[in-house]
């Protein structure tokens, strides 16, 4: 039976295929972020409120968001850190928080990470610290959440249509955005749990 699915990042790359992957799979997908579609700032825990008062529950939240900042780590502030690990990790976790409630018996959280949690680049130690958050994050609320409620991350390699970032992988495998999007849809209508998808 077809789900009702909300896809926060849904504007972007990753985003906007997978709410197109879950579509063709027969699902509702209610499309958000900052400036399209439902409008919502995932760092504003009211906004957040606002948006499940707008649409009422779901049976699966994914979240494909998180602005990051790239620099050598002698030029990465404190500052940097918390704004990356704000909008990315904490965006994310605190979407899982507040939405639990209105995630249906037996639904699922699907959250983004991204390689640099395990493999390293010159630039990358904001996204490696807000990587790893959401990746434990994940294996530990699969053990805690409510009501049969799955949680997943999926953990994308530099996306092959993601040209601006190639540079910055100098010899990473590049994985298709579809192949990403066929990661979350694993995780959205499996049964898997507390688990990191490498894509
Ligand atoms: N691209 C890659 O090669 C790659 C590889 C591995 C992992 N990842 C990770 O995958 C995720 C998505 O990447 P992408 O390339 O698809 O990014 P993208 O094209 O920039 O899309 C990001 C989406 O998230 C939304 N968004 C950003 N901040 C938000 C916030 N605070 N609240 C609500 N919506 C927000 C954006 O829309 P608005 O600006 O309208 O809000 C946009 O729809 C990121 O976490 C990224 O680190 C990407």
């Amino acid at each position: 039976m077809g789900k009702r699915i909300l896809v926060v990042g849904a504007g972007g790359l990753i985003g906007s295929e997978a709410a197109s992957a879950l579509e063709a799979s027969g699902h509702e997908i209610i499309r958000a972020s900052r400036s399209t579609g439902e409008q919502v700032d995932l760092t504003d825990p009211t906004s957040i409120e606002a948006l499940f008062a707008r649409i009422g529950d779901v049976d699966a939240v994914v979240a494909t968001t998180g602005v990051v900042p790239f620099k050598p780590l002698d030029e990465l502030t404190l500052e940097d850190f918390r704004d990356g690990i704000a909008d990315k990790a904490l965006g994310q976790i605190g979407l899982v928080t507040i939405a639990t409630p209105h995630v249906r018996d037996g639904g699922s959280f699907t959250l983004t990470s991204g390689v640099l949690s395990r493999e390293p680049i010159e630039t990358g130690a904001v996204a490696s610290a807000a990587n790893g958050a959401l990746d434990s994050f994940a294996i530990a609320a699969a053990a805690g959440l409510p009501r049969g409620i799955r949680i997943n991350t999926v953990s994308p390699s530099v996306i092959a249509e993601a040209t601006g970032y190639h540079s910055s992988f100098p010899g990473f495998p590049q994985t298709p955005v579809s192949e990403a999007a066929r990661a979350i849809v694993r995780s959205v209508d499996g049964v898997e749990t507390g688990q990191v998808f490498s894509v």
